[in-house]
């Protein structure tokens, strides 16, 4: 039987037991075998993910990129399936490249972010040869310059603007507004100012512009304000310092969907959208259509993703609401406390039942607002159901933290059946492992 949650991974289902199942996989059995909190990926609706956005973009251009944005979920399997998939990789950090190359990613297809990356990042990045450093200050300007000059090294480059548009997303997760930490304004020929000197190093090879608005964006008119200002910007450094743009890469930040009620744009609609604009503009300034990167996270992992739970206790507050504690919450969902996102819930042994009440799910850490999922409709839910929350694979197991002493959860790959542990569980000795006693 299909199960009515939309957020959850597509190859899910009631089984015959009548348990939810995902990929073949009956969900409490996996949390009888691997323990919970448990993160499940279907490892297929990945590849899928990857291939959409291979194939909407293949459909529009002839010269594009997909560049997965590993803060979304990344580990040694995850950058495996993305190389396998032929997409190239964002990392925006020293540990993240580090995973990338353990993993034996190609370093020339890795774009290299961060707007605080420390002399030890950038000489990594350098070391490894990775494919472009997106700069993201003049101070980082200067200090790549002389890390490259020191290895004998051309970096190619491209200038992270930030076009001063709005994306309609939280705050917190807004990168393109004039007043971000993100990127060089273009306001006041800041931005060009530092095209002048890149394109003046003697150490660096500028190939394009590079913005990212924003996260969860479900209107998709803010890209297309934001690549016209960038498509007058290149205009202008061809204009001023003969300068041709040969990559374009404007972010990731496509939706997904958390919920019943969300609706995001699918990626072919975002590949038609994308191509067409920058075609439009960069002809509007007679300019040739570059390469067109994008660095999807969420929309690739989000709604491949699950967290499972264990039901520890129901709390009753007569005339007010009714508490369901679970035995995870902001160590492994920081992102209900850190932007109110929305979850929904379903009890994985009991996913068929009609909804009895409307509760809170509670997590287990010594916060008030520690809360994964408000107004959950669920059928009775006990100590020692299994309760699911959809679409935790971006974001999740990447923000993970070790709040209270939680050891952090396993993550398992599911597919036709089988079940692969790509992150073990941490023990309680783990949290321990860096410590040093006093004499
Ligand atoms: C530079 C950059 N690219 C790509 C992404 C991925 O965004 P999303 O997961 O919303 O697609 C982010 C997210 O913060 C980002 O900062």
């Amino acid at each position: 039987m299909d199960i009515a949650v939309p957020p959850l991974p597509n190859s899910s289902k009631i089984n015959q037991a009548g348990n939810l199942e995902v990929a073949g996989c009956d969900v409490t059995e996996l949390t009888a075998e691997f323990g919970t909190p448990l993160y499940i990926y279907d490892r297929r609706q990945i590849v899928d993910n990857c291939r959409a956005y291979r194939q909407a973009f293949a459909a529009h251009t002839g010269d594009y990129e997909i560049i997965y944005a590993s803060k979304a979920f990344t580990c040694l399997a995850m950058t495996q399936l993305v190389a396998a998939e032929g997409l190239s990789l964002d990392v925006a950090s020293g540990g993240e490249l580090h995973v990338a190359l353990r993993s034996w990613f190609p370093p020339q297809r890795i774009y290299a972010h961060g707007n605080a990356n420390t002399h030890d990042e950038l000489g990594r990045y350098v070391r490894n040869e990775v494919g472009h450093v997106v700069i993201d200050s003049l101070d980082e300007l200067a200090a790549l310059d002389s890390i490259a000059g020191e290895h004998g090294r051309k970096q190619p480059v491209l200038l992270r603007i930030t076009p001063g548009i709005e994306a309609h997303t939280h705050d917190y997760i807004q990168t393109g507004k004039l007043d971000s930490k993100f990127g060089l304004c273009l306001a006041e020929g800041v931005a060009l100012d530092v095209a002048a000197r890149i394109l003046a190093a003697e150490n660096l090879e500028l190939e394009g512009f590079h913005m990212h608005i924003g996260s969860q964006i479900f209107s998709l008119e803010p890209y297309v304000r934001a690549i016209a200002l960038l498509a007058d910007f290149a205009a202008e450094c061809r204009d001023r310092f003969g300068f041709v743009c040969n990559i374009v890469d404007v972010g990731g930040g496509l939706g997904a969907s958390y919920t019943t009620a969300d609706e995001p744009v699918g990626i072919d609609e975002f590949a038609r959208l994308i191509t067409g604009t920058v075609r439009d503009e960069m002809d509007r300034v007679g300019m040739e259509m570059p390469r067109i990167a994008v660095e999807p996270g969420r929309s690739i992992v989000a709604n491949a993703g699950l967290t499972a739970y264990t039901v520890q206790a129901v709390k009753d507050i007569p005339g007010i609401r009714t508490y369901i504690a679970v035995d995870g919450g902001m160590s492994d969902n920081l992102r209900p406390m850190l932007y109110g996102a929305r979850y929904e819930a379903v009890l994985a042994n009991r996913p068929g039942a009609a909804p009895t009440r409307t509760v809170t799910v509670a997590g287990k850490h010594c916060e008030s607002g520690d809360i994964l999922v408000k107004d959950a409709e669920l059928p009775d839910p006990r100590p020692g159901d299994i309760l699911v929350t959809p679409a935790t694979g971006a974001y999740g197991y990447s923000m993970s933290n070790n709040y209270n002493g939680q050891p952090r959860a396993a993550v398992v790959f599911v597919q036709e059946g089988d079940a692969r542990v790509v992150i073990r569980r941490e023990e309680y000795e783990d949290l321990v492992r860096l410590h040093e006693r006093l004499e």
